[in-house]
């Protein structure tokens, strides 16, 4: 049997950054984000899953490539957590395709293990399960818990393998929304998300990383408004706000996290100065240099105009709303 999903990244607006269990991806807060399409450019990543029998070893094929180290080890980390859940059995094959840079800090973890569980749905006839997807989804990558979903969607922390789980605020349909990603780097980053996370909570300073953990769910109610009332200024503030949180509590981690550049910096004052313009554009970015930047439709252009200018920024992917992970008919194999 062989099932292929499709599913996309998405940028959180309220940051997931820490564990309280780091084997079962349950996270210190709850998080919110958006799934993100490219217009200009596909953020598709797509993942076939065929069944090779019980007495075969797992088998992971990256864009045409059989791999046998790390990247094998992870695929095949996530389908024993999924196999274990599930009672599910047999041996599988792995096959990927992916239309973007993963470990570049966009989130590409969240669009392959959202796939992976989506496809693995698929082969055990579950996919209308979307609780059961984001629980398997998320202990590939907690992220990807929430690309399961379109639109915009919140990740409840729960306290248990059974009760952390995303579910969908309101749908791809509910507001046009754009994302603008400024790519300063399509490279790896130096310490994964996972890594650098565990090293914020142990070592971050007590008192500030309780804070940025209390203010989540304040973030999540307030931003929550702003979507519902479809109104950027208060939706970008927010975000402008988590973000600099984030960044604060990966500044005072040891050693610290530095995962921005001088061009990611210059990349946030020119949105800084947009709005002195009147421009409503807010920018934040991931566990990497490049920045996300929203707006809404009709700034697009200017939003675009501008960041191309600054000096070291590479590519420019223009993103709507996107939908959450489906199983499609195309196999890889
Ligand atoms: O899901 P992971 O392990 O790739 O970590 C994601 C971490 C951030 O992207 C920085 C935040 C988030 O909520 O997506």
């Amino acid at each position: 049997m062989i099932k292929t999903a499709l599913s996309h990244p998405n940028k959180a607006l309220v940051i997931y950054w820490g564990n309280e269990n780091d084997t079962l991806r349950i996270p210190t807060r709850s998080s919110l984000s958006v799934t993100l399409q490219g217009i200009n450019h596909p953020l598709d990543y797509i993942v076939s899953l065929r069944t090779i029998g019980s007495s075969e070893r797992d088998k992971v094929i990256i864009d045409g490539i059989e791999d046998k180290g790390e990247i094998r080890s992870h695929f095949v980390y996530h389908l024993n957590a999924m196999r274990r859940y599930t009672g599910f059995k047999e041996r599988l094959e792995v096959t990927t395709r992916k239309s973007f840079p993963v470990g570049s800090g966009l989130a590409g973890s969240a669009a392959s293990a959202s796939a992976l569980a989506e496809a693995f749905a698929g082969l055990i006839g579950k996919t209308a399960d979307t609780r059961l997807k984001s629980i398997m989804a998320r202990r590939g990558s907690g992220s990807a818990s929430r690309s399961v979903f379109g639109g915009f969607v919140m990740w409840q922390k729960g306290n248990s393998d059974d009760s952390s789980y995303a579910k969908q605020l309101f749908n791809e349909n509910h507001w046009d929304l754009r994302n603008v990603i400024a790519m300063v780097s399509s490279n790896p980053k130096k310490i994964r998300s996972i890594e650098g996370m565990k090293l914020s909570k142990k070592t971050c300073p007590e008192q500030f990383y309780s804070d940025f953990v209390s203010v989540a769910n304040h973030h999540i109610e307030r931003i929550s408004t702003a979507l519902l009332g479809r109104d950027i200024a208060k939706l970008g503030v927010l975000y402008e706000k988590e973000n600099y949180l984030f960044r604060q509590v990966c500044l005072r981690t040891t050693p610290p996290l530095d995962y921005w550049t001088k061009v990611t910096d210059n990349i946030l004052d020119k949105v800084a100065n947009l709005r002195n313009d009147g421009i409503p554009a807010y920018a934040g970015t991931d566990a990497g240099p490049n920045v996300h930047i929203f707006t809404v439709p009709k700034h697009v252009e200017r939003v675009i105009r501008t960041i191309q200018e600054v000096q070291g920024v590479q590519d420019i992917i223009h993103c709507r709303v996107g939908e959450g992970s489906h199983l499609i008919e195309e196999h890889l194999i």
